[in-house]
């Protein structure tokens, strides 16, 4: 979508359509605002003739489209709730909404009013970054495989923020325009069919990105996976006839002092369960269990196009989980690249076992201070916290505080789960290896998944996000999810992660102003 920001006032901008957030009534016989009397003047009295009649009301969700007597500009009205509740969230979904409420009506340029979405809380700039991200994310549609373009085209917008807009404004714009596009471009790739993504043309997309965003990129294929002992990530793979890759980017940071964070993805084109092999209701979903690995790409180029200051190492671990007469079996004991061994109970618990090399290779090769790795992990995830928040298991309190902050800030929501010595045991306790891959019993799955990937992180400061919930959406609930998400991959954690990295600041030192 084309987008743009202009220091003049709303009411100074032509479009096709004027977008202005509505606060709702605190009583029944509230007036109406009083920043809509112009607005309402242009209308010739219809907005405050519905808002007293109740048909408009600012409730959360509520568009109301009126028409200028003169001139040919529509205005929307879109409910934000009550002010004192009023947030960056709430602009976000309200920005997406009008949006989508203006595709297909024949508006080619909707003006947003940022400065009817601001209160105490939320400056101009947060306005204007959530007005973008809900803009941008809400008219987002994986249309690659669609004969026919979609007949309801998006209007292209303009946020005005004038008059008088203050100098960081059109710095936040930017930053955030940025980001969303890395975001849209994600979900370009998350969204690929398990045809399309396997593990070398992930490979390749990394190759081309690396080329494009001077990050450094290695590939290592089967053949260096097997010298390098990564006997996990090889064994999930050994079914499929797309072989695994283990894919290492870098960005180098700023300064020579930059600290190193490793963010490491899952990412198994295509998880059927193995000979483990899952049911066959809704098993195409797990075309995004690469979601995590494919959010580390979008990670990666917004290090690049943000310019943050820590260096970043991506991993990525993708591999394809098919039964077959190669797969890896039940009872299999395989040897990781850290050396330790994993018995295999469940086929299905791949994830796991293919992180287990990714870790070990980040925490290994590149001792970074803090490692956080994205998996869609566990359905028990989903039972724990649904398909909206993603579950944070970590051994560091301090990452846990700053990845809350970068969540509160981008209204990607996580939440902390517990991690203790009873969980490590139920992991430690295989017959035949150093740790099992699965426990067996339908206790805790989210956490002795995050006490199993704790074996791989060599007491590194290390976070686990486990995104099987929110990475995408599905029609069961989508109508009740916010507007800036769409149909199938959500990118989930590249607004989380690069904002963590925006902000991040070694731990001990204080940011230089
Ligand atoms: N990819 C799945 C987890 C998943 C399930 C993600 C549903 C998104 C939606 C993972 O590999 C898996 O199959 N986990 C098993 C582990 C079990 C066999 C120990 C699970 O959660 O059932
Ligand atoms: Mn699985
Ligand atoms: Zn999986």
């Amino acid at each position: 979508m084309r987008l743009s920001l202009v220091p003049d006032a709303a009411a100074a901008v032509t479009a096709d359509a004027l977008v202005s957030g509505l606060w709702e009534a605190e009583t029944p016989q509230s007036l109406l605002p009083r920043s809509l009397a112009e607005i309402d003047r242009s209308t010739g009295g219809a907005i405050s003739a519905a808002w007293r009649n109740g048909e408009l009301k600012g409730r959360r969700k509520e568009i109301v489209v009126f028409h200028r007597t003169s001139g040919g500009s529509r205005i929307l009205l879109v409910g934000l709730g009550p002010r004192a509740a009023h947030d960056a969230e709430r602009v976000r979904r309200a920005a997406a909404e009008a949006i989508r409420a203006l595709a297909g009506r024949g508006v080619t340029t909707a003006a947003y009013d940022a400065r009817s979405f601001v209160t105490g809380r939320v400056d101009l700039s947060t306005a204007v970054r959530s007005i973008v991200d809900g803009a941008v994310l809400g008219s987002y549609g994986f249309t690659k495989f669609k004969s026919k373009v979609p007949d309801a085209p998006v209007p292209s917008a303009v946020i005005a923020v004038g008059p008088k807009p203050p100098k960081a404004v059109a710095a936040a714009f930017a930053e955030e325009e940025a980001l969303v596009g890395v975001v849209t471009w994600t979900r370009d790739i998350a969204n690929l069919p398990s045809n399309e993504a396997t593990p070398a043309r992930l490979a390749d997309i990394a190759r081309e990105l690396g080329k494009s965003h001077e990050l450094k990129v290695t590939v290592l294929d089967e053949k260096r996976l097997e010298e390098l002992g990564c006997g996990g990530l090889l064994a999930v793979g050994s079914g499929s006839s797309h072989p695994p890759r283990l894919i290492v980017l870098e960005y180098p940071g700023q300064g020579a002092s930059a600290p190193t964070i490793a963010v490491v993805g899952k990412g198994i084109t295509f998880d059927s369960g193995g000979i483990s092999i899952k049911p066959a209701a809704q098993m195409s979903h797990m075309k995004f269990d690469k979601s995590g690995a494919v959010a580390v790409l979008g990670i990666l180029r917004a290090a690049r196009v943000l310019r943050v200051r820590p260096r970043v190492i991506g991993v990525m671990a993708c591999a394809e989980n098919l039964p077959s007469g190669t797969a890896y079996r039940p009872g299999d004991v395989v040897r990781t690249y850290s050396g330790t061994t994993i018995e295999v109970l469940n086929t299905d618990a791949e994830g796991r076992v293919a992180l287990s090399d990714a870790l070990a290779y980040a925490a290994k090769n590149y001792s970074p201070s803090a490692m956080i790795d994205l998996a869609t992990l566990t359905g028990a995830e989903t039972v724990a916290l649904g398909d909206t928040i993603a579950g944070l298991v970590t051994n560091d309190d301090g990452l846990a505080d700053r990845l809350r902050r970068a969540s509160a800030a981008t209204g990607e929501a996580i939440w902390r789960m517990p991690l203790t010595d009873y969980h490590r045991e139920l992991v430690r306790a295989a017959d035949f290896g150093d740790v099992r891959n699965s426990i067996e019993l339908p206790l805790a799955g989210m956490l002795t998944a995050a006490a199993f990937l704790e074996t791989f992180v060599a007491d590194r400061p290390w976070a686990h996000l486990d995104i099987a919930g929110p990475a995408y959406t599905t029609v069961a609930t989508r109508k009740y999810q916010p507007a800036y998400l769409n149909a199938g991959a959500v990118a989930f954690g590249v607004r989380l992660l690069s904002r963590f990295l925006l902000d991040y600041v070694p731990p001990g030192r204080t940011r230089r102003r």
